[in-house]
C-alpha cells in the first residue's frame, strides 16, 4: 500500500489529528476562504495615516516625480492580529529575497497575507476564530534567500512548510517553538552544515521530513530515526557515518538514504523494521560488510536497493522470503557465490521484475534464474560466471578470490515454516498452471525521491 504522497500541497494524514484537530488542513483553508468571501471588510478607508507627497524631488522642481508607493497597511486593516504579525514577518523575509524568477513575491503586498501566492491560512487549534498563515507551499518557486532564519521560526502557527526546488541556504531555523509543524520539506535547496538537530524536539508530531538534495554533512543523530515519521528522505546530501542501529527502529515506510557517504555494515536489526518498511534505498554509499540474513524478514518490502556500495558475501537464501519484492538492486558491490535459485523464484511466484546483480563477483546462477536472464529481468553482466558473456576478465576474478572471505553462507530460509507463507498458495497455483503473478506497480515513492522534483 502506498501512502497518498503524490500531493505536494498540504496533505492530510491520520497522524495529523494531534496538530490540527480532526479537520484536514484543506478543509480549514476552504473554510477560511469562505469566511473571506462572505465577509466584506471595509478596511480600505481611514487608517489614520496621511501620506504626504511633499518630497525632496517635488521641492526641487524636477519634472514627473515617481508615483508614490501605496501606503503600508496598518494593524487595523488586517482581519486579526496574527495575520498582521505574519504580514510583518513575510515583508521582512521578502526584503531578503535575491531572486524570484516566477515573480511570486509580487503578490505579497497588502493586508491579506492569506491571499499571497504560496501562503495558506487556517485557524490554529489555540485560536479558532483567528485564521492565520498555517501552511506554506513554495514548491518550485526557485526563490533565493540567504536564510530562512527570522522567517519560518517567526510564524508560530505554521503546520506545513514545503519548499522543494528553491535556493535557500544558511542554517535551518530553530523550529522548536512551532507547536503545530508536522511537515517539513527543504528538499533541493542549498542548505549545508550539520544535520539540523533543531527539528528533533518536534518528535511528537513531525510526520514528514524531506531534506534530500542539499549539502548537509556529518552524522544524522540516531534519534532522528526514532521520530514518528511516515517519510524520511535524506538522499543526495553528504552525510557520512556508520548506519546507526536505531535506523531500523524508524517507523518510516520509505527510507531513502541513497547518494550519501554512509559507511559500515547494514545493521542486522533491520529485521525489527519488518512490518513497516516498504522501500529501502541505500544505493551509492560506502556500506561494507556482509548482507544480513535478517533482510529476508522484510515481508512487505517492494524495493530493496543497495547498489553501488562495498557490500560483500553471498546473497542469503532468506532473500527468497521477500514475498512482495519488485525491485532488487545489488549491482556494483563485492558480492560473490551463487545467485540463489530461491531469489529468482520470486519472479515466478512473486512480483520480482528487476534483479540487478551486475558488477559483482557471482560465480553461478540458480536453475530458476535462466528464464529471467532470457526475459531481461536478471542482469549479471560483469561478474565471474564461467561461460557467460560480458563477464570480468579471469585475472580480475582470480585476484578477488585470492583474499580470504569471512561472510557466512546461511542456508536457513526463515519463511518456509511460516504457516501463512504466501508462496505456498502461489507456488501451488503456478504448478497447476493457474494465476500468473500480478504485474508490479511501476510507481516507487523512494525512486521518485531520487529525482529532485516534488511529486513523491
Ligand atoms: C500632491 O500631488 C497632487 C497631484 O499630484 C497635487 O494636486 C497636490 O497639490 C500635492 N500636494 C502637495 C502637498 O504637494
Ligand atoms: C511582477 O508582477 C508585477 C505585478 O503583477 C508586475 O508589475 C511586474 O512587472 C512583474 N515583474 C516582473 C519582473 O515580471
Ligand atoms: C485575492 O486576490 C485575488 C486576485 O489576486 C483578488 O481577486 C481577491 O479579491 C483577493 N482577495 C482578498 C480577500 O483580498
Ligand atoms: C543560488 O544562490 C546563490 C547565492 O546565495 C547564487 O550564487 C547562485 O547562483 C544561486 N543559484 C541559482 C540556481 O539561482
Ligand atoms: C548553492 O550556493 C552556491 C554558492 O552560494 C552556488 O554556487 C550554487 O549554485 C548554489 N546551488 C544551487 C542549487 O542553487
Ligand atoms: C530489535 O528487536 C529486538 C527484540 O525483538 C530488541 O532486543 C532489539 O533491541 C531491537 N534492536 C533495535 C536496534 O531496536
Ligand atoms: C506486512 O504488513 C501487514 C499490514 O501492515 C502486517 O500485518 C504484516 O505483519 C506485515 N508483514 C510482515 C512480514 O511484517
Ligand atoms: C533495473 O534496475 C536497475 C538498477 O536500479 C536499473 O538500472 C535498470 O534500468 C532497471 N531495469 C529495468 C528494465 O527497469
Amino acid at each position: 500500500m502506498h501512502l497518498p504522497l503524490l500531493l505536494s500541497t498540504p496533505r492530510p494524514s491520520s497522524k495529523r489529528r494531534r496538530a490540527m484537530g480532526s479537520s484536514t488542513p484543506q478543509l480549514l483553508i476552504l473554510v477560511v476562504f469562505t469566511i473571506f468571501l462572505s465577509s466584506t471588510p471595509s478596511h480600505n478607508a481611514a487608517h489614520g495615516y496621511s501620506y504626504s507627497n511633499r518630497t525632496t524631488a517635488g521641492e526641487c522642481g524636477c519634472a514627473d516625480p515617481p508615483a508614490p508607493p501605496p501606503p503600508p497597511p496598518q494593524p487595523s486593516d488586517f482581519l486579526n492580529m496574527r495575520q498582521y504579525q505574519a504580514y510583518l514577518v513575510i515583508q521582512a523575509f521578502k526584503a531578503t529575497i535575491t531572486c524570484d524568477p516566477n515573480n511570486v513575491t509580487a503578490s505579497w503586498v497588502g493586508s491579506r497575507p492569506c491571499n499571497y501566492t504560496g501562503f495558506f491560512c487556517a485557524a490554529p487549534p489555540d485560536a479558532t476564530d483567528m485564521p492565520t498563515v498555517a501552511s506554506i507551499d513554495f514548491n518550485g518557486f526557485r526563490l533565493c534567500a540567504p536564510s530562512l532564519v527570522g522567517f519560518l521560526d517567526r510564524l508560530p502557527d505554521l503546520a506545513l512548510f514545503h519548499a522543494n526546488s528553491n535556493n535557500f541556504s544558511g542554517p535551518v531555523p530553530d523550529l522548536t517553538r512551532l507547536p503545530f509543524l508536522y511537515e517539513l520539506d527543504l528538499s533541493n535547496n542549498n542548505h549545508s552544515g550539520a544535520f539540523p538537530a533543531a527539528v528533533i524536539p518536534l518528535s511528537n508530531q513531525l510526520v514528514f521530513l524531506d531534506l534530500r538534495f542539499n549539502a548537509f554533512s556529518g552524522a544524522v543523530p540516531g534519534s532522528v530515526f526514532l521520530l514518528d515519521l511516515d517519510v524520511l528522505f535524506l538522499n543526495n546530501n553528504r552525510f557520512g557515518q556508520r548506519l546507526p542501529a536505531e535506523l531500523w527502529s524508524s517507523p518510516a515506510a520509505y527510507l531513502t538514504l541513497a547518494n550519501n557517504g554512509f559507511t559500515g555494515p547494514i545493521p542486522s536489526s533491520i529485521g525489527n523494521a519488518s512490518s513497516v518498511l516498504l522501500e529501502v534505498l541505500l544505493l551509492n554509499n560506502r556500506l561494507t560488510g556482509c548482507l544480513p540474513y535478517e533482510i529476508g524478514l522484510l515481508g512487505n518490502v517492494t524495493v530493496f536497493d543497495a547498489g553501488g556500495n562495498l557490500l560483500t558475501g553471498p546473497i542469503p537464501l532468506s532473500f527468497g522470503c521477500l514475498a512482495r519484492l519488485e525491485q532488487l538492486n545489488l549491482a556494483g558491490n563485492l558480492l560473490y557465490g551463487p545467485v540463489p535459485d530461491a531469489v529468482c523464484w520470486l519472479a515466478r511466484v512473486g512480483s520480482l521484475a528487476n534483479l540487478s546483480l551486475s558488477e559483482n563477483f557471482f560465480t553461478s546462477i540458480g536453475h530458476s534464474c535462466w528464464r529471467l536472464l532470457k526475459s531481461g529481468v536478471l542482469d549479471v553482466r560483469r561478474n565471474c560466471i564461467p561461460g557467460f558473456p560480458d563477464q570480468r576478465p579471469v585475472a580480475e576474478c582470480l585476484h578477488f578470490f585470492l583474499f580470504p572471505k569471512f561472510c557466512p553462507f546461511l542456508p536457513f530460509v526463515p519463511c518456509v515454516n511460516f504457516p501463512d507463507w504466501p508462496f505456498k498458495r502461489q507456488a501451488a497455483a503456478v504448478a497447476n498452471g493457474e494465476a500468473a503473478p500480478p504485474p508490479p506497480k511501476n510507481k516507487y515513492v523512494g525512486y521518485s525521491a531520487l529525482r529532485n522534483k516534488p511529486g513523491y
